[in-house]
């Protein structure tokens, strides 16, 4: 089950006109591809004629052709289109179809529409505007869903790091809601080799956490003290198999070098450095221990409909 939504399941650009990607989301299994122009798809991975995953099989002018027996399905609609072995002008009939998803593509994710009927919900903002260099990457961590969004509002360190910085539980305001999204944001101090700043009184860094409602992607932001924005990474997150969570991020680091910033952090930047970690390995004692606090608004703000996924038309 999951909440309807525009759900971000892929990198842009792993999604292409050459090799079907499957993905896995809240139980539903999906292949997305594109066409030669461009346009991204989203079929159910199961050819309704004997149930091979269709991710098996290859893309082709007119959509994407099962491995099996070579059936054709539209990207769109995913109506069949061809079946090698029908005589000349021979109709296919309209009950071979594979079920299509709404797809549309923002901050540098795909995005599925997971819902009844067609999309009332506008596409996430736009709000991922790299500069530069940006770092991807993909894994499968060993949580489940609701736990990953809950511990990212509860404890993003257990999730993430950002290179020369510790964040901390103090939280500089109350949780609030912005353009779907739960936002957080705590203080950060430079971590230093000398002493650990187990005890701060001051935050130079700020680290802000949004938490979709109801589809979009997570997103993180490491700011100095006046706001100013350092680094900005975009997670897209969903229900794998087995209780387990899909993550692929991007993320960027902006022009402006804070002052105090330090030499080590500095260097990093000049030789292009990664400047965070998405962790896929998840330490359970650590999250075990975290308060749930945030998190309680997560649930609260959730519509109180969830549909069952395979419910969807
Ligand atoms: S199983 Fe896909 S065409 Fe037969």
């Amino acid at each position: 089950m999951t909440t309807p939504g525009w759900w971000a399941m892929a990198l842009c650009e792993a999604v292409n006109d050459k090799t079907p990607l499957a993905v896995a989301f809240a139980g539903e299994e999906l292949v997305l591809f594109r066409n030669a122009e461009g346009q991204a798809f989203a079929l159910e991975d199961r050819c309704p004629h004997r149930r091979v995953p269709l991710a098996l099989g290859r893309v082709v002018a007119a959509g994407l052709q099962c491995g099996y027996h070579g059936w054709t399905f539209d990207g769109a609609s995913g109506r069949c289109t061809q079946i090698p072995n029908l005589r000349t002008n021979e109709p296919v009939p309209p009950r071979y179809a594979a079920r299509a998803f709404p797809v549309s593509e923002g901050n540098g994710f795909v995005h599925v529409w997971l819902g009844e009927g067609v999309p009332d919900i506008d596409l996430p903002t736009d709000d991922y505007r790299p500069v530069g260099q940006q770092f991807t990457g993909s894994t499968i961590v060993n949580m489940s869903h609701e736990q990953y969004l809950a511990a990212m509002l509860d404890g993003p360190e257990c999730l993430l790091n950002f290179a020369h910085v510790r964040m901390t539980d103090f939280f500089l305001g109350d949780v609030r809601k912005e353009h779907g999204r739960l936002v957080l944001e705590r203080g950060a101090v430079w971590t230093t080799q000398i002493l650990p700043s187990n005890f701060v009184v001051d935050y130079p860094l700020i680290v802000r956490t949004e938490v979709p409602v109801q589809g979009g992607s997570i997103r993180v932001d490491l700011l100095s003290e006046d706001e100013t924005p350092l680094i900005s990474l975009a997670i897209a997150s969903g229900a794998n198999r087995r209780g387990t969570t899909s993550l692929c991020w991007r993320g960027f680091v902006h022009a402006e070098v804070p002052a105090k910033a330090p030499l080590r952090w500095r260097t990093a930047r000049v030789w292009h450095k990664a400047p965070f970690t998405v962790n896929s390995l998840i330490d359970g004692s650590a999250v075990a221990a975290l308060l749930e606090a945030p998190s309680r608004d997560l649930h609260a703000a959730r519509p109180p409909r969830l549909i069952p996924v395979s419910a969807v038309v």
